[in-house]
């Protein structure tokens, strides 16, 4: 597996793994090419046998890092892409000097919750039916040690 910088011709890759996860708020190809004119945003893919597996998506606002979107496709999943992403943007954060690592996540999301508490996020906050005003939304939050700074 590698992680790299994602490219326009990904998109579509991308797009088709959200396609793999129904209720999953999809940027779709448009959404990820508008970040490119931000330029605090990184978009990654995580790249197995020469196809995108799984992307990530996250702003630096130092001293903060904003995650907001991360999804693995099904054939890929259990096999750590996540965890690799997420390692990775871990190393953008100490390399910007930040310190924590901010997301919201849907309160049913499971794999989602298990996979961040394994990578030691907390919640710190909810809010109630942020999505499609019925499931709500958790904050949770990384404070990054200072020996990875
Ligand atoms: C959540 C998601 C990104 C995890 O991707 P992944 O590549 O399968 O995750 P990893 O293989 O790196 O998992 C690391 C750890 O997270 C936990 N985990 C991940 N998926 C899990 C699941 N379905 N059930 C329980 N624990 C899970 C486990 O502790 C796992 O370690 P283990 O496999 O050694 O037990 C993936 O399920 C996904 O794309 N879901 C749809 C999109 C989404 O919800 N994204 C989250 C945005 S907030």
């Amino acid at each position: 597996m590698i992680i790299r910088r994602a490219r326009a011709e990904d998109y579509a890759a991308f797009a088709a793994i959200e396609g793999e996860h129904p209720g999953y708020p999809a940027w779709g190809e448009k959404g990820f090419a508008a970040e490119e004119a931000n330029r605090n945003s990184v978009t990654l893919a995580a790249e197995v046998e020469g196809r995108p597996a799984g992307f990530i998506n996250f702003w630096i606002l130092r001293p903060q890092v904003q995650l907001n979107t991360l999804a693995v496709g099904r054939a890929a999943l259990r096999g750590g892409v996540a965890s690799a992403l997420l390692g990775k943007l871990f190393e953008y954060a100490a390399k910007s000097a930040c310190r924590e690592v901010d997301l919201e996540v849907n309160e049913h999301n499971a794999p989602a919750l298990a996979l961040y508490r394994r990578h030691g996020f907390e919640m710190v906050g909810k809010r109630p039916k942020f999505y499609n005003n019925t499931d709500a939304a958790l904050l949770l939050r990384k404070v990054l040690p200072p020996k990875d700074l």
